[in-house]
């Protein structure tokens, strides 16, 4: 794990790894900090998501990973620092903000309702409704029918979309989670370690369906630990060390002993001093 005094050593210097000028840029980080209290746990990542690529976000336990990502999707405020969204600077003020770009997010903790069952999980916030206004009730035949069809396409292994996720395995819960992600994101889907707890079955499901997402222009962010996994989904990996993105590599050109270096600083990465 990272330490606040490790971290307090190192000084804020600006990062100098510049987002394509081109516009190819879906999302761009400049100089993204975010401090809780002593703890820096991102100082000034410079970092960019090619629309409709596959990018891996990797490092350490305690990089920052999952910070940026609830940077990035309104959970957590930065400190300082700018997100650009196509080239604009983006205020994300909450998740549902985030949603109304077709940002989606499998978060590391997952974020389903336990007492509710899959369907109301899938519908969650999102809830469809039939009838004329004010007589409009939810609709949840339609809702049921749907979500049934959507694990069936992800080939996810739920029994039953009535039953409650409190009584789902990890695995099963994990799949939920993904599974609405990719329902309802249409521009960027961020998964967080999204098979950490699947099986063999269910892992190859959802890097089947990272390549689908990729194949229908959607742009992927994937937070994982599996080097394996980062070379057969991604097409380009960014390193995070102690809140700092230090490289970045086209997988095609690189392999996982240079990552894994990276990540542990046995390898010096592009941006250390
Ligand atoms: N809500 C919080 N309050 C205080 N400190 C936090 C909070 N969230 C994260 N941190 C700290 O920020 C640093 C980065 O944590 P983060 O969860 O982003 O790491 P990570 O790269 O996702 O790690 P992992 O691979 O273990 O999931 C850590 O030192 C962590 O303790
Ligand atoms: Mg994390």
């Amino acid at each position: 794990m990272t330490n606040e005094a490790d971290l307090s050593k190192e000084a804020a210097a600006p990062r100098s790894t510049p987002a394509p000028q081109d516009g190819a840029a879906l999302i761009a980080l400049e100089g993204l900090t975010k401090f809780f209290d002593a703890v820096h746990a991102l100082e000034g990542v410079d970092l960019y998501l090619e629309e409709g690529r596959v990018t891996a976000l990797l490092g350490d336990n305690g990089a920052g990973k999952s910070t940026l990502v609830r940077c990035l999707t309104g959970v957590h405020p930065p400190t300082s620092g700018t997100i650009r969204f196509r080239g604009e600077p983006l205020k994300v003020p909450s998740p549902d903000a985030a949603r109304q770009l077709g940002i989606e997010t499998v978060y590391q903790d997952l974020g389903l309702i336990e007492d509710l069952q899959v369907w109301q999980n899938l519908f969650l916030n999102r809830e469809l409704t039939r009838g004329v206004p004010p007589l409009r009730v939810l609709d949840k035949r339609a809702m049921v029918k749907q979500s049934a069809e959507v694990l069936k396409t992800l080939d996810v292994n739920v029994p039953n979309v009535r039953a409650t996720v409190r009584r789902m395995s990890g695995g099963q819960r994990q799949s939920v989670a993904i599974a609405r992600a990719a329902n309802w994101g249409r521009t960027l889907v961020i998964m967080d370690e999204p098979t950490a707890a699947l099986g063999v079955r269910e892992t190859a499901a959802v890097e089947r369906l990272i390549g689908g997402l990729r194949d229908s222009g959607v742009t992927v962010l994937l937070v994982s630990h599996d080097m394996a996994q980062v070379m057969r989904v991604a097409d380009v990996a960014w390193v995070l060390r102690r809140g700092r993105a230090v490289a970045r590599r086209e997988v095609a050109e690189t392999d996982g002993d240079e990552l894994v270096g990276l990540i542990t600083g046995a390898i010096p990465g592009d941006d250390d001093e």
